[in-house]
């Protein structure tokens, strides 16, 4: 298993490009299954999750090529609608192709992704919307075997889910593009790769009102065609290497990304005592003293996202003073705090707060990431701190950071992969 050895005592300086957001690429793909025509998908950034998914999609029968960026699906030839166990569980997201399959062939056999490190993660809300039209469910053997009514085809129906789900709101509004009849959906998602999938859907053809909004229209059509698209830019990367400047006391760019999708993150920057400045396609965080302590609960979309809460407690970590960070969203996604500890950070957890008192600085040690954005902050933390660390269990990394090392050398990170048994 690979690990990465840090030289430590870094300023994290310099320009990044971010690539486009694993969020959204994966929605994208399990979109283009809808397709009668051939789809074209531009920045598809190049990670572990993603040839996954191109791997559960492949093993349907459908040609799926990817050329750098970019990646071409044709699904004239699909000939079964099933996702095995043995790719599910290594990505959740997997569940997303279960709507385009059910809306379009009236029928999938998914497995049941299983809970994961930060949390049990339920799709009943995924399922009970399909059950709201029409799609007569099972669960079985570990999978979902999902039937749409009589006729084929799944009916537009009036949902309210209970909880802001990302996954599940991505899931029906692809299934209900296809539907027959007008679904209205009330409580969705609105985070930026929810809208970007909604553009897509439309660019294929759909007919969806309230983009970006809780409440969403979709009109259902007959069918939907291949269209040319590009997966909206990472915002958690972005804010992934933002945060390693407010660490180390750096001047970080990100080029190709925008303001807009990170705001609630940037406002925290600020009130950390950063300097932000942007233009339309770049943010750029300056900072030249240890950062301020700040309060940070987690929210859904357009809140603080669970996804930079990591990151951020690790700027905490170092602060000047007392944070409160409470979670949400999942119900285990403190895990990075013993590693932090580790590092000597001085953090106590009670239930779903953490209160962390700012220390002046990190000392390596040997840590393991925990899952894919705790992961990050572990790495940013070692580049902060005084002497070399050992980070094992990067594969959580590789799934959800484009070409990280070289990334983070052109800031000024000494990195290196390591593979104890080569
Ligand atoms: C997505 C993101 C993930 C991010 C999360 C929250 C992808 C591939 N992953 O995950 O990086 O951390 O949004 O912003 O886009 N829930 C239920 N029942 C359901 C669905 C969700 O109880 O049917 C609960 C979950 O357990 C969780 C909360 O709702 O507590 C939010 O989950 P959800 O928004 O669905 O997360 P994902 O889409 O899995």
């Amino acid at each position: 298993m690979d690990q990465f050895l840090i030289k430590g005592s870094s300023r994290i300086a310099g320009e990044v490009t971010i690539s486009g957001a694993k969020n959204a690429a994966l929605p994208l793909l399990a979109a283009m299954i809808l397709a009668k025509t051939p789809s074209t998908l531009h920045n598809v950034p190049l990670l572990q999750d993603v040839r996954t998914l191109i791997k559960l999609i492949a093993g349907m029968g459908i040609v799926i090529k990817k050329d750098q960026s970019t990646v071409i699906c044709d699904t004239k030839t699909i000939d079964n609608f099933y996702a095995p166990y043995d790719l599910v569980k290594t990505m959740r997201a997997s569940i997303l192709v279960l709507g385009p399959l059910l809306a379009r062939f009236g029928e999938a056999e998914v497995s049941l992704p299983g809970g994961c490190a930060i949390g049990s993660r339920p799709v009943d809300q995924h399922l009970k919307a399909f059950e709201a039209m029409g799609a007569i469910i099972k669960v079985e053997n570990g999978y979902v075997k999902a039937q749409a009514p009589k006729g084929g085809r799944l009916i537009g129906c009036d949902y309210s889910f209970d909880m802001v789900t990302v996954g599940g709101t991505e899931n029906v509004i692809m299934a209900a593009a296809l539907a027959k009849g007008t679904t209205r959906l009330e409580n969705c998602a609105r985070e930026p790769e929810v809208v970007d999938l909604a553009n897509m859907l439309v660019a294929m053809g759909a007919k969806i009102s309230g983009i970006g909004t809780a409440n969403m229209t979709i009109e259902g059509v007959d069918e939907l065609y291949g269209c040319e698209y590009s997966v909206v830019a990472d915002r958690i990367e972005t804010g992934s290497y933002l945060a390693g400047a407010l660490m180390t006391q750096g001047d970080v760019l990100t080029k190709s990304t925008s303001p807009l999708l990170l705001r609630p993150v940037l406002k925290k920057f600020e009130a950390m005592g950063a300097t932000i400045s942007s233009g339309d396609d770049w943010i750029r965080a300056q900072i030249n003293k240890r950062p301020q302590p700040v309060d940070i609960r987690t929210q859904p979309h357009p809140g603080f996202p669970t996804d930079m809460q990591a990151q951020l407690m690790a700027i905490c970590c170092l602060a000047d003073g007392t944070s409160t960070i409470i979670e949400n969203i999942f119900e285990n996604r403190f895990m990075h705090v013993p590693e932090l500890k580790r590092l000597g950070a001085n953090i106590k957890v009670d239930g779903h707060t953490a209160i962390v008192k700012g220390v002046e600085k990190f000392t390596a040690a040997p840590v393991m990431a925990t899952d894919l954005r705790a992961s990050m902050s572990l790495v940013m933390a070692a580049a902060a701190a005084e002497g070399e660390s050992l980070i094992d269990r990067i594969y959580h990394i590789d799934r959800g950071y484009e070409d990280v090392e070289n990334k983070l050398r052109a800031l000024g990170v000494h990195i290196e992969r390591i593979n104890p048994k080569k």
